[in-house]
């Protein structure tokens, strides 16, 4: 049986995984940048587009660009069925019992606080405990922050060690019966580490709180089940999952959502207003207030069609093995230092070399064609955690390559000689 800690475990065998034919999917990277091959390893930043996704963008406004839930016209119609067929491909994707569970939002950022404002505000008051971690991306620290000054909560974390993973035994110390929500990230943007969040949800449950997973970097990575996990919130971002930009989904236990009020007033999420009051629609939709992002819904369905039909556990093997390769030749480096070694871990290869700031390695490697992320990647308290002002960071997917590693490497290479 599979350990939902583990991200499934992988069993690292040759994959039949045919990565040339994969790259034909993705326009962009037959780009060049400064006169030299693209090699693209920013995915964690946002990952690129293969052609079946651009092309359900190019057809929707072609052929069905209309308003939903509004017209009783034929296009209206047609738009709003392929709306909601994609709210019924998030739904199976990450096998939710509802599509009344799977609301859209711009992205896991905005999940994160609706549920802060919708859910926290509205349950919290002085002397509560939210529990999050030294991991955690800006995002699914600030709303927290908010919340906790709005409503005299306590904010709490769980640190980590040396190589980046979360220490559970002060994970269990810090819960306790005023814990009423733990925010974790499923895997850390900074670092790659997966954490053990089955484990972590059950700690919580244990104790009553509820938890909300941000999933923006594991969706793109492993299969993620939320009934399996039993997490109350999970959110994620669709430009990250090879779909478009300003769209996301949060997935919400039916009962939860229920109990919540609105996040934002507007059309669509109304039954019935008059100068008085107004009452709410149903779910999903008393969280989607005004036109949503009608193309980025169809695009993120066609994302899910994609990676459903490439096969994420086979494409997270291949990623597992493209990660040891290239912390197999990063490690012959002389002065490059590792920042995050956890045991679990997928996809990110963060560094520091000494004597060069991570900013001008990124700018050296963009000469080489190499984009990469330097910088703090919105996770300033684990920059603060390793006493580093940033890391250069290169984030893997399913289409880069061994040749794109080395091409890293040379471009590391060529960095060392141009700083000493
Ligand atoms: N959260 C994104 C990153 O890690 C933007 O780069």
């Amino acid at each position: 049986m599979n350990n939902p800690n583990t991200a499934k475990t992988i069993i690292k065998t040759p994959a039949p995984f045919d990565v040339e034919s994969i790259r034909k999917d993705f326009p962009i990277l037959n780009e060049q940048v400064h006169g030299k091959p693209l090699v693209y390893l920013d995915n964690a930043a946002t990952s690129q587009k293969p052609k079946q996704v651009i092309e359900s963008l190019d057809t929707y406004y072609r052929e069905t660009n209309s308003n939903i839930h509004r017209g009783v016209h034929t296009l209206s119609e047609k738009a709003t069925a392929i709306y909601e067929k994609a709210r019924g491909k998030v739904k199976d994707f990450i096998n939710a019992d509802s599509t009344k569970e799977i609301v859209f939002v711009r992205g896991a950022t905005e999940a994160i606080n609706l549920v802060a404002q919708s859910f926290g505000r509205n349950t919290l008051k002085p002397g509560d405990e939210i529990i999050i971690t030294e991991l955690e991306h800006h995002s699914n620290i600030v709303p927290w922050q908010i919340l906790s000054e709005q409503t005299g909560a306590t904010l709490r974390y769980i640190p980590i060690n040396d190589a980046g993973e979360l220490i559970l035994e002060e994970y269990e110390k810090l819960l306790g019966d005023k814990t009423r929500i733990v925010a974790v990230g499923h895997i850390s943007n900074a670092l790659g580490t997966i954490n053990p969040i089955k484990t972590i949800i059950d700690k919580a449950h244990a104790v009553g709180a509820k938890v909300i997973v941000d999933g923006a970097q594991a969706v793109p990575h492993t299969r993620v089940d939320v009934k399996e996990l039993d997490c109350d919130f999970y959110v994620f971002s669709g430009h990250k999952l090879f779909g478009p930009t300003g769209i996301g989904v949060l997935y919400g236990k039916e009962a939860i959502l229920e109990s919540m009020p609105p996040y934002q007033g507007g059309g669509d999420m109304i039954q019935m207003v008059t100068m008085e009051k107004s009452t709410y629609n149903t779910l999903p939709y008393k969280f989607e207030a005004g036109t949503p992002h009608i193309a980025g819904v169809i695009g993120l369905g066609a994302a899910i069609d994609y990676v459903s039909e490439l096969g994420l556990e086979v494409a997270a093997q291949y990623e597992i093995e493209l990660l040891d390769y290239a912390n197999e030749q990063a490690s012959q480096v002389t002065g490059l230092n590792f920042v995050g070694t956890a045991k679990n871990k997928t996809s990110i290869l963060s560094f520091t070399i000494d004597g060069i700031h991570p900013h001008d390695i990124g700018t050296i490697l963009d000469g080489e064609g190499v984009a990469i992320r330097a910088g703090h990647h919105c996770a300033m308290p684990v920059m603060e955690r390793f006493n580093i002002p940033a890391t250069a960071r290169a984030s893997f997917a399913f289409y880069n390559t061994r040749q794109e590693v080395d091409a890293l490497i040379q471009a590391i290479d060529k960095c060392q000689k141009v700083f000493n």
